[in-house]
């Protein structure tokens, strides 16, 4: 059986580096059969900078990529134009069984879209999360892919729920839990040995993280200039850590906002996988607009303030540490201040998020998706 796996975007890297890992366990634990699984890996390129992209694949110790389209930045309608036309090369030449897709960026509905045009079959890791706002360009990638995927793995019961109102066959649906959570728990011994504090010069559970690079907040200037002052006020109150996304970046300068900032918010390029893991755990709290941030704050059991009108993500606002606070400044800055103050949310870790979700995909690959 032959598996190519795409990744694009820095969210897919720590998704698919265990099912690589739990496909080389398949094959040791299976060297007596003749079904063996080749898995390729197919990296879109749609992050290319080191610390956007290389940095990961050295932190999560994946294989360099079998194949890299180089596609690049652009307009989103480039972009994934730019993928199908290069994948749809790799497929003709590879002629893969199944063609796994990850999460919801521009690569995830190009490379789906272009296998179901060749009839190969698609896997959806990660599949049924619905934020209900069709202005999130995610929004619309999920609700594509998922249409047109053949065996969709859910991360969280909700994702059922909305699989089955939009009429995907329940035998199609597996409810494994989450691939990303597999690698938060595989990495944790490197996790607590990162002394990323010290080259920041913080001290661990007495600072604030933020992570902000969604259209709606960071394209707009007015927008970003009150959440600059926003991060000023809080900066106030405890140093800031913000590893700054190139879209965030590019835009602050654009802008003319650069020196906005104050000194107490500590501006830094994009972190690796293990050293952002590590400001995650340690963090007092976590501001941000990041997807699976809401998800990794509530494993380690952080307290998480989402800059966001909706999540995708419900069971880190349900039973997690995570707040969805919408765009009111004004209370988001409230909360923050709350949570400074003691004013804890509980939270406990969702079913299944035990490490072991990539372990139970490839299972069902292969009594489920046989040829
Ligand atoms: C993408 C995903 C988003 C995910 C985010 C994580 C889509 C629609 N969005 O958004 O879901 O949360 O990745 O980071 O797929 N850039 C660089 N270097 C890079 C990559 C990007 O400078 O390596 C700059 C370019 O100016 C580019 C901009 O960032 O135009 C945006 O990149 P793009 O991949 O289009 O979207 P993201 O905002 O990163």
């Amino acid at each position: 059986m032959k598996i190519i796996s795409v990744v694009g975007a820095r969210p897919n890297f720590m998704k698919v580096a265990p099912i690589h890992r739990a496909i080389k366990k398949y094959n040791s634990d299976h060297s007596n059969l003749t079904t063996q699984i080749s898995h390729l890996i197919c990296h879109t390129g749609q992050h290319y900078d080191e610390k956007m992209s290389k940095v990961f694949f050295e932190d999560l110790e994946l294989p360099k990529p079998d194949y890299y389209l180089g596609v690049g930045s652009g307009s989103h309608a480039e972009q994934t134009a730019k993928v199908m036309v290069e994948f749809e090369k790799v497929l003709l030449y590879e002629k893969p069984d199944l063609v796994l897709v990850v999460g919801d960026v521009n690569s995830t509905i190009a490379c789906s879209l272009t296998a179901k045009k060749l009839h190969i079959k698609i896997i959806h890791v990660e599949a049924g999360l619905r934020s209900f706002d069709m202005e999130m360009p995610e929004e619309i990638n999920r609700i594509l892919t998922d249409r047109i995927s053949d065996y969709l793995f859910v991360t969280e019961k909700s994702g059922i729920e909305n699989l089955k109102n939009e009429g995907i066959p329940d035998e199609n649906v597996f409810f494994v839990g989450h691939v990303m959570i597999d690698s938060a728990k595989y990495y944790l011994p490197k996790t607590e040995k990162s002394i990323i504090h010290n080259d920041l010069g913080i001290d661990k559970g007495e600072f604030v993280l933020v992570t902000l690079h969604r259209p709606s907040n960071v394209d707009n200037k007015s927008s970003l200039k009150k959440l600059i002052h926003f991060l000023n006020t809080i900066g106030e109150k405890r140093k800031v850590v913000f590893p700054i996304h190139p879209r965030t970046k590019n835009n602050l300068s654009k802008f003319g906002i650069n020196e906005l900032l104050n000194e107490n918010v500590i501006l830094s390029e994009p972190i690796g996988y293990i050293d952002f893991q590590a400001l995650i755990k340690n963090a007092e709290l976590i501001i941000t607009d990041s997807g699976g941030i809401q998800e990794e704050s509530t494993f380690y059991g952080v307290q998480c303030i989402t800059l966001r009108n909706s999540t995708e993500r419900p069971i880190t606002c349900e039973i997690g540490t995570n707040q969805l606070l919408g765009t009111d400044l004004e209370k988001a800055e409230k909360t923050a201040l709350d949570v400074l103050g003691g004013n804890l949310k509980e939270g406990s870790i969702p079913d299944k998020w035990d490490g072991n979700a990539a372990e139970r995909i490839v299972t069902i690959i292969m009594e489920k998706c046989s040829l």
